[in-house]
């Protein structure tokens, strides 16, 4: 997979109500989206077949669009159909999905107001096997140097493409680091997220994660929450301060992509991958698997 260019790969994206070769899928350069970064997305994983949390990422990416002032114009229903078909015609079963929202070409200018909202799905074979040796090591963070914004200054609460270019930016910096990921602070210098994924802690028995006021509150990081309660941990939402890293037991990391990665350094502190965090990875992993396989 790594070796295929991405529009290289072969099967059909939805755009615009329309299944096109995926070779086709094209969009002008003078595309609104890709000058002022007017776009929106979701990141999904079917497990077994199924989407999971599919509706929710659906009305999150209604949601992203309205914060950047623009409607969709397929309803929630639609575009989860759309990925339902989708992923049946691709005939995938654990995969990757991605919709994108973004302004077209109508007009060219930082002034939108005549662009056509365009929705693309695309779905790419993603495998859910992973090595829980290898996961159990945990992944070595470096700290950011770009913080996530201040509300005031940015729309943070929208998937919006734009917030992404401080997460590349501060990813590449950490991979030429030799670190997997970054953790980024906010604004304020208090404990943000990785690059696209939310963070935990773990002390004294004790859940801790930084209340997301001015990041993505991730689908995953809600499951998570909801999972360890479940179990009868405590879960306590705060503002964290990078000062509190060094008296942390354990760290982990949750999204979409990132499922739950356990952590086993930050910088200069280390963490273990202690009972918590093992038990969250494994319910975590029951969690995603296909509701109708469940049911026979
Ligand atoms: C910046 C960022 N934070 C958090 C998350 C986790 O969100 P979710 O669990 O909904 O995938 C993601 C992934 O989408 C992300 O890109």
């Amino acid at each position: 997979m790594a070796s295929v260019p991405f529009d290289q790969l072969d099967g059909e994206i939805w755009y615009n109500g329309e299944f096109v070769p995926w070779q086709d899928a094209k969009m002008h350069v003078l595309s609104h989206g890709l000058h002022y970064a007017s776009a929106v997305f979701e990141g999904e994983r079917a497990y077994g077949g199924e989407i999971f949390k599919l509706t929710e990422h659906t009305e999150r990416l209604h949601t992203s669009g309205e914060i950047l002032g623009f409607k969709i114009p397929f309803s929630v229903a639609e575009i989860d159909q759309a990925c339902i078909e989708l992923l049946a015609r691709q005939g995938l079963e654990d995969a990757y999905v991605r919709p994108i929202a973004w302004r077209g070409s109508e007009m060219m200018g930082v002034s939108a107001q005549k662009n056509r909202i365009n929705l693309a799905i695309a779905i790419w074979q993603w495998p859910s096997y992973f090595d829980p040796e290898q996961r159990m090591k945990g992944i070595r963070l470096d700290m950011a140097e770009y913080r996530r914004p201040d509300p005031m200054t940015a729309p943070s609460r929208s998937k919006a493409a734009g917030l992404y270019m401080i997460c590349t930016l501060s990813k590449h910096r950490a991979e030429e680091r030799g670190y997997a990921d970054a953790l980024m602070l906010d604004w304020r210098g208090r404990v943000a997220e990785a690059t696209g994924a939310n963070i935990f802690f773990v002390k004294d028995g004790k859940i801790h994660t930084p209340t997301p006021d001015c990041f993505l509150d991730g689908i995953t990081r809600r499951t998570v929450i909801a999972l360890a309660k479940q179990r009868g941990y405590e879960v306590i939402e705060r503002a964290i301060l990078p000062e509190e890293l060094e008296g942390f037991e354990q760290c982990f990391l949750t999204g979409t992509a990132a499922e739950v990665t356990p952590v086993s350094e930050i910088g200069p502190y280390t963490f273990t991958v202690g009972e918590i965090t093992q038990n969250l990875v494994n319910d975590y992993m029951a969690e995603v698997q296909p509701k109708r396989a469940a049911a026979e």
